[in-house]
């Protein structure tokens, strides 16, 4: 497949970590992390909570700011080599600090740092969300929300809650969303993955995002799409994620283009590629396979997602013009 500039705006920062590079870490740190490995040398787990296990797991072995750097840059070079030119990557302070102030602080200029020198060289653009995670509750989701609201600025550009969606409500977790609005971060929510249609309506009117992480189950409600399209509300769709962890059976059954069709804003992300055995470039591949999309319906896609990145408005004016001469 010829490839044209692409964006990615749903991209777990640890979950794109290469088997490789968390086990030469854990090497580096004496951290025995064999269980989470299968022969091949891939990440083992067995369904979405198990997920959730191995990949805190692997993000045990990243301590430091320059780990955390190593990591940017590393997961940078895999994004340029997909053509990407802007991607947004969820950040956690939970797991960059503990969710202290000052440590965070620490975590963020380094891989600020590292995002920078990629840029610099030509590589993709990286802004960051900050993600409480819901699984550790919403007591817990506060200080990733006082982090956000202190270090909201061109780099930190939105919070976006993570973690296992049966874990409580939306909102639970008012508090969090609150407080990073009131400090002008833009919002979205992991929602309609592992709950229906409630749970990324409960996301939209209790937490008030403009973005759903997911959201694919949304095509169990009629109404609930009318509304999606309706409003512009934007889908963080990451195919290859629902079909690994077994949202849905297989790629034939996914509802991207049923949602598109019916007027949804859609974009296409790969939440934690390397889990998932996948890459951007895949994604797009099976897409083309299963749908019959080809370069204008990716360029199409590709000119939403620039719309509803989160960056300011000079960066998306540079992504639109990428994208305009790559259509030529
Ligand atoms: N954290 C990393 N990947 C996730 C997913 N697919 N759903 C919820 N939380 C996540
Ligand atoms: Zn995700």
């Amino acid at each position: 497949m010829t490839s044209s500039p692409r964006i990615e705006l749903h991209l777990h920062l640890e979950g794109a970590a290469q088997p490789a590079f968390i086990r030469s870490l854990a090497a580096e740190k004496n951290v025995d992390l064999s269980s989470i490995f299968d022969e091949s040398g891939s990440y083992a787990y067995d369904g979405f909570v198990d997920f959730l296990r191995v990949y805190e797991a692997a993000t045990s072995v990243l301590q430091t700011p320059e780990d955390y750097a190593r990591l940017t840059t590393s997961v940078l070079e895999g994004l340029a080599a997909q053509d990407v030119i802007y991607a947004e990557t969820f950040i956690s302070p939970d797991f960059c600090g503990g969710g202290d102030l000052a440590a965070w602080r620490e975590y963020l200029a380094a891989i600020q740092e590292a995002s920078a020198a990629i840029e610099a060289q030509g590589g993709p653009i990286l802004r960051g969300i900050v993600t409480p995670i819901r699984h550790f509750g919403p007591e817990r989701a506060k200080a990733p929300a006082m982090c956000a609201a202190e270090t909201a600025g061109d780099w930190i550009v939105g919070l976006g809650m993570g973690g296992d969606e049966n874990n409580g409500h939306p909102r639970d977790f008012t508090w969090a969303f609150d407080c990073a609005r009131e400090a002008g971060l833009r919002l979205t929510n992991h929602a309609g993955e592992w709950r229906g249609p409630d749970s990324v309506r409960e996301s939209i009117e209790d937490l008030g995002v403009e973005r759903i992480g997911h959201g694919v189950r949304a095509i169990e409600d009629p109404a609930l799409v009318e509304y999606l399209a309706a409003s512009g509300i934007v889908l963080e769709v990451c195919p290859g994620s629902n079909v690994a962890l077994g949202v849905y059976p297989d790629w034939a059954s996914h509802p991207i283009a049923k949602l598109r069709a019916a007027g949804v804003k859609v974009t296409v992300s790969t939440d934690d590629p390397p889990f998932f055995h996948t890459t951007l470039t895949h994604e797009y591949e099976r897409l083309a396979e299963t749908f019959g999309w080809g370069e204008d319906d990716f360029a199409a896609l590709n000119r939403v997602a620039a719309e509803a990145a989160f960056c300011d408005s000079e960066t998306r004016s540079v992504l639109l013009k990428k994208l305009e001469h790559a259509d030529v």
